[in-house]
């Protein structure tokens, strides 16, 4: 066959053919916005000449209904396939809002569903880049299917590999399950939307005037819903950051994630650690800090550092090994443990568990936030959410209590007896039913009463509690901790103990699954 034929030539048309989808003035709408385009997108994320695409000539089912061109539709407005991300397999799909507004169809559905059903059987994560008006309103009932296929793909991936949802314009209706389904979701500042129903539908229903931005912008869903994780304030950036996270994950749940040893390691031993929580249990100071002096320089990502910041979470290198670190926030509310840093830090103890990252917790918490409106709004469910969490994962848990653990907070922030495999206390830890000020004032209430000096009784009986109750040495002569140690000696202790931690197996009982309160 002679291939500079006809053949070979109708071959490099059709190839041709697939640029007009990328003309000049579609992507000039796309620059116009301050957005990039899809395969913009793709090149960045990718490692340079790897990606195949997959399905790039499909057209949509449905062309009868003025759709377009068929080469304006080639790919049915969304790029799907596979390559490398510094080196490792990665599945993604881009939407196209330049193509019916990057609208989901059923063939579009049909080339998502495909991606992700590679993924899973190759055991490779999926990054959906989302930029649509949800389902397409020309294809009806069809497009609602194709959405319920995309998200039973999602729940029947999760936990078995990482699925991570990036915003890049708008998301509406069905759109945004996709990503509440995943494991993050990161957006764009002033870019990227997300709601169930837009502006038009609130004014409509409520007659309230919102904006886009007021309604479902970066800011909303990093600071007040939760459902962002990461914000950035472009899309390169938000490109490079996800890079960076995804060196941190396994590529699925059966494997580690991969091993970055420094190439300077950081010293095990560091007195900047005895300078950093001060002794007066009143004063805040920044866990972040603490953080940074423990684990491999630079490596603290902090995760939905917007939201809920009274507790942080995020991934960090010990001896170039991924860990996952739950820690109270002295800095905000004290670090008080309410409703949405309970959320927080049961999701993100969940996804550790599912992908075989070790936890450690830093505590240093007075109890749960009290008050109408915590009770109401469902304190008790959401903060066993947190019980159940850190109590289910069967991948090694650490703590160290650094000042404060007082009551339920104690039990709750991976207690020895909540299955902690290793619980360690600085000198600084107060550990005990309540703060000292608290219990003096319930235990002496008729001596405070009678004396003639009660604040100065108060405090005789704050120093005796502390020395006789609230104390760490109490808890370590009970077994309930396991070492006081130098706070300067923290990183060396963490290594030896995770290393020890390293072939840990929990086989639990057989059954369907547990009952989350959810
Ligand atoms: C078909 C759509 C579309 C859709 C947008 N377009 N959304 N075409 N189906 N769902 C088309 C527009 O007609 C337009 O075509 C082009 O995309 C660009 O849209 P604009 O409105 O000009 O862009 P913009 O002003 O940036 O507004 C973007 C938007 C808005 C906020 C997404 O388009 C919008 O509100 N769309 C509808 C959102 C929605 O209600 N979707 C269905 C939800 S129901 P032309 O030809 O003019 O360029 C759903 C199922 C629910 O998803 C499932 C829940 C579980």
């Amino acid at each position: 066959m002679d291939l500079k034929g006809k053949y070979y030539r109708a071959f490099i048309e059709r190839e041709k053919s697939l640029e007009q989808q990328y003309s000049a003035a579609r992507a000039k709408k796309q620059h116009d916005k301050g957005k990039l385009t899809a395969r913009e997108r793709i090149d960045l994320l990718f490692d340079a000449g790897t990606f195949e695409e997959i399905d790039a000539f499909v057209t949509p089912e449905n062309q009868g209904l003025d759709f377009g061109t068929v080469e304006s539709l080639f790919g049915d407005g969304v790029i799907t396939g596979y390559g490398k991300v510094k080196g490792r397999l990665i599945f993604a799909y881009a939407q196209d809002f330049t193509v019916m507004g990057g609208s989901l169809g059923i063939v579009h559905a049909r080339k998502i569903a495909r991606v992700q059903e590679m993924a899973l059987r190759m055991g490779a994560p999926i990054i959906a880049l989302i930029d649509s008006g949800g389902a397409r309103i020309q294809e009806g009932v069809a497009s609602l299917t194709g959405y319920a296929t995309i998200f039973q793909n999602i729940i029947e991936s999760s936990g078995i590999i990482p699925q991570i949802a990036v915003i890049m314009g708008p998301a509406a209706g069905g759109a945004v399950y996709s990503p509440a389904l995943m494991d993050f979701v990161f957006m764009t500042s002033y870019t990227s939307y997300m709601f169930v129903t837009g502006p038009n539908v609130v004014k409509e229903v409520l007659n309230e005037e919102v904006t886009q931005e007021e309604l479902g912008g970066a800011e909303v869903h990093a600071k007040k819903s939760g459902v962002a994780h990461f914000i950035y304030d472009d899309e390169e950036n938000t490109i490079f950051a996800l890079k960076k996270f995804l060196s941190y994950l396994p590529t699925n749940n059966v494997e580690n994630s991969p091993l970055l040893p420094e190439e300077t390691p950081t010293p095990p031993l560091n007195p900047k650690l005895l300078d950093l929580v001060p002794d007066d249990p009143h004063k805040p100071y920044d866990v972040i800090e603490v953080i940074n002096n423990i684990v491999d320089r630079n490596t603290f990502f902090e995760i939905s550092e917007l939201y809920a910041p009274n507790i942080v979470v995020g991934l960090a290198r010990l001896e170039g090994k991924t860990i996952g670190i739950i820690a109270n926030q002295p800095k905000v509310l004290a670090g008080v443990l309410d409703i949405n840093s309970s959320v927080k830090g049961a999701r993100f103890i969940r996804f550790c568990d599912a992908f075989n990252i070790p936890l450690l917790t830093l505590e240093d918490v007075p109890g749960f936030l009290p008050g109408l409106d915590q009770e109401h709004a469902g304190i008790i469910r959401h903060g066993a959410k947190l019980l159940y969490a850190y109590s289910e994962a069967t991948v090694p848990k650490i703590t160290v209590i650094l000042r404060k653990s007082y009551g339920g907070a104690y039990i709750v922030m991976n207690s020895k007896n909540l299955g902690g495999d290793y619980n360690f206390a600085w000198p600084t830890a107060e550990i005990a039913v309540m703060g000292p000020e608290g219990a003096v004032a319930i235990l002496y209430r008729r001596e405070l009463a009678a004396a003639e000096d009660p604040a100065a009784l108060k405090d005789e009986l704050v120093k005796k509690y502390r020395e006789k109750v609230a104390n760490p040495y109490v808890a370590d002569q009970k077994g309930f901790i396991d070492e006081v140690i130098d706070p300067s000696m923290t990183r060396q202790k963490l290594i030896t103990a995770f290393n020890a931690l390293g072939n840990k197996w929990v086989k639990a009982p057989s059954r369907k699954h547990g009952n989350m309160p959810l």
